[in-house]
């Protein structure tokens, strides 16, 4: 297992390029399910949970072909609607292919997810909603079984509450439906936007997008079409916080600024300078230092829960105290002892945690628990005083494109080495 070396205390400057998003690369992935024509990605990043996404569709009977960095998906000979729990415990986004298979080929069988270490999350809400489409749904020996020999039919679905992945599996399925699917309450995660407009660039009829309410008329098939990946805003406000812990001066480039506009207002006030560049943003933490806020999840347009680890790390060095609210997942708070172990001060109530700035962090044996927790833990070792070693790292190599790599370009002392 590869472990990551930190010596902190370097300040960061220079430019950092932002690859697609991993969580729209994903489910536009499972989309070419939905047609027999192929459909091209640009901008996918390279990661391990895209590897694991491109072994499932493989096994599905998809052909992928990846050069010059783009990859074409034919899904013309699918031979296999079982995504099988081997794959799917490895990424619960495997659950994406079972809206795109159910609809095009009238049925599906999929292993469910099963527990994870940020919560239950269950699947109830896909389930739910392909019921609205008209889909039978049998839950057994671990596998939820969707079929619709006659094809989905296009129905009314209010979600009780946000769920990015029921929302884009629900679209999916939606776009091959006949007649009108209207579905309210959706999630409105960039990703979610950008996977619509692939499905429409496919010849998918959707209003709504980018809205809360989604209208779809469902169409017989789906044609070829090229899509590029949008940036991942995850990646770019985590390194937008690495700048600030090191009193840096960074510019990410392939950005947009306005899937970040809750997470820089968070920072603005925090006292962080962000400006627009041509491409991107600019980012560095002001001559008042580091203040601490409060910051409360949020589904989008809100803070995105994908960043609330991080910007506990970067509070944790702030001035004054700062009230860090998790209202998405329950258990989302592992990296707390972790920080704690760099002299981190946070105390737990329930959903929130409360922490108290100190004047340093300080380097020690570290081990990553999730993905996003991960990160936060490079971001403390980026300030701490002395060497921090990060155990586990496969969590961060899911969602991080050549983390030591575009670190050490802006001046981090990091390094990759086996356990
Ligand atoms: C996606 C993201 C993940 C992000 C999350 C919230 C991908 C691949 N992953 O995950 O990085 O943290 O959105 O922004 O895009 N829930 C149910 N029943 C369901 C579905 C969800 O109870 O059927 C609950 C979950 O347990 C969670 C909440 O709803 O508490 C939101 O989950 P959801 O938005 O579905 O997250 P994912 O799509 O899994």
């Amino acid at each position: 297992m590869d472990q990551i070396v930190i010596e902190g205390g370097n300040r960061l400057s220079g430019k950092i390029p932002v690859s697609g998003a991993k969580n729209a690369a994903l489910p536009l992935m499972a989309a070419c399910l939905l047609s027999d024509k192929p459909l091209t990605l640009t901008n996918l990043p390279q990661l391990a949970d895209i590897s694991t996404m491109s072994q499932l569709l493989e096994q599905h009977g998809v052909q992928i072909d990846a050069s010059n960095g783009a990859a074409v998906f034919d899904a013309a000979d699918v031979d296999n609607t079982v995504a099988p729990y081997d794959l799917v415990r490895r990424m619960r986004a495997s659950v994406l292919v079972l809206g795109p298979l159910v609809a095009r080929f009238g049925e599906a069988k999929v292993s469910l997810p099963g527990g994870c270490a940020i919560g239950t999350r269950p699947v109830d809400l896909h389930i739910q909603g392909l019921e609205h489409l008209g889909a039978e749904i049998d839950l057994d020996g671990g596998y939820v079984t969707a079929s619709a020999p006659n094809g989905l039919t296009g129905g009314k679905f209010i979600f009780p509450f946000v769920s990015v992945g029921a929302t884009e599996n629900l679209m999916m399925a939606a776009t091959l439906a006949k007649g009108e699917t209207v579905l309210s309450n959706v999630a409105r995660e960039p990703e979610v936007t950008d996977l619509a407009e692939c499905l429409v660039a496919m010849g998918s009829k959707i209003d709504g997008i980018g809205s809360d309410t989604l209208a779809i008329q469902g169409v017989d098939t789906l044609n070829s079409a090229e899509h590029s990946v949008v940036g991942d805003r995850i990646e770019a406000g985590t390194y937008a916080m690495a700048a600030a812990i090191t009193d840096g001066d960074v510019e990410l480039a392939g950005v947009k600024a306005e899937h970040l506009d809750a997470v820089f207002r968070a920072l603005a006030d925090a006292g962080l300078e962000i400006g627009k560049t041509y491409d991107g943003v600019s980012v560095r933490l002001g001559k008042g230092g580091l203040k601490g806020v409060d910051v409360m999840t949020e589904p989008f347009p809100g803070f995105p829960t994908d960043l609330q680890a991080q910007i506990m790390a970067l509070m944790s060095v702030a001035d004054g105290a700062a009230m860090i609210t998790e209202t998405i997942f329950e258990n989302r708070f592992m990296h707390v002892p972790e920080l704690a172990r760099m002299g981190a001060n946070v105390n737990v109530h329930g959903a929130s945690a409360l922490v108290r700035g100190v004047d340093r962090l300080t380097g020690a044996e570290v081990m990553a628990t999730d993905l996003r927790a991960s990160s936060s833990l490079i971001l403390a070792a980026l300030a701490a005083m002395g060497e921090t070693v990060v155990r586990r790292v496969y969590h961060l190599d899911r969602g991080y494109e050549r983390i030591e790599e575009k670190l050490a370009a802006c001046g981090a002392v990091i390094r990759r080495e086996k356990e």
